[in-house]
């Protein structure tokens, strides 16, 4: 693994890590872990490890696809005062990841499955950056007015129409020179056809509105997952012309 630019008792930096999170030894092996935003408190039963009396959440790449990018070197543009909106955020699991590096930032967490919203819920209530949101990624005019414009999107959604969700919110709610982090599941868009044939048309969907910074596929972590970084193509001037 590469070891961290805030890394703990690692004598080695090869990588900047994004704030709040970190490289630590645990039990002889070097892990990524965030600082815990509520200490004391587990949010999938993973594991706490203290040191100098900060409290961190290791964090598995093997869980999370935001950790496995981590792992592989991705620079992920997430900064501690970042708005984010993270689309699928399931029960909550890399999205605690997420609220632990944005301390003066927000993560607004979209989900439309009632039953993990509960858990999502629960999650939320001792994180105050963390806002559950129960409704659909593909209409992001529902949720608009709550998140405002943000500086992120986070997008792993894993069904079809991958490219298209991440466009319809990029144009409803990503600020000017924003970012886009996201992992499209080859399976969920077409399980038909090969994986890096999936990639590629949904690469060429974003490339009308994003600039693509870095890919990579998830391996060994996630099967057929290809993750992304890209920022929002600025906007074209639009110049009248009279015809009169
Ligand atoms: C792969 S899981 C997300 C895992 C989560 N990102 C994590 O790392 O902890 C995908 C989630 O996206 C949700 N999802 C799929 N399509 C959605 C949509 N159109 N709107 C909102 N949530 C959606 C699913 O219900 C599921 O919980």
């Amino acid at each position: 693994m590469t070891f961290g630019y805030y890394s703990i008792l690692m004598p080695v930096i090869a990588q900047k890590l994004p704030y709040n999170v970190y490289s630590i030894q645990d039990i002889g092996k070097t892990r990524l872990a965030t600082k815990n935003f509520v200490p004391g408190t587990r949010v999938y039963g993973e594991k706490l490890v203290s040191k100098n009396g900060i409290e961190y959440r290791l964090w598995s790449p093997h869980r999370s696809k935001l950790a496995a990018m981590i792992e592989k070197g991705m620079n992920i543009p997430i900064a501690q005062d970042s708005s984010v909106l993270y689309l699928g955020a399931a029960s909550g699991t890399t999205a605690s990841h997420v609220s632990d590096m944005v301390t003066t930032g927000r993560v607004f967490a979209v989900e439309f499955a009632p039953r993990v919203m509960r858990d999502l819920i629960n999650v939320c209530i001792p994180r105050r950056n963390l806002i559950p949101i129960l409704a659909d990624a593909a209409k992001p005019v529902s949720y608009k007015a709550i998140t405002g414009m943000v500086d992120v999107i986070y997008q792993d959604v894993a069904q079809p129409g991958q490219a298209g969700i991440a466009i319809a919110n990029a144009r409803e709610s990503l600020k000017p020179g924003g970012h886009l982090i996201m992992v499209i599941k080859a399976r969920s868009v077409d399980s038909t056809v090969n994986p890096k044939q999936v990639f590629n048309q949904e690469l060429e969907k974003l490339y009308t509105e994003f600039n693509v910074l870095d890919t990579k596929e998830l391996e060994p972590f996630h099967k057929d997952h290809l993750a992304l970084v890209a920022i929002i193509k600025p906007q074209k001037k639009q110049v009248y012309e009279d015809k009169n």
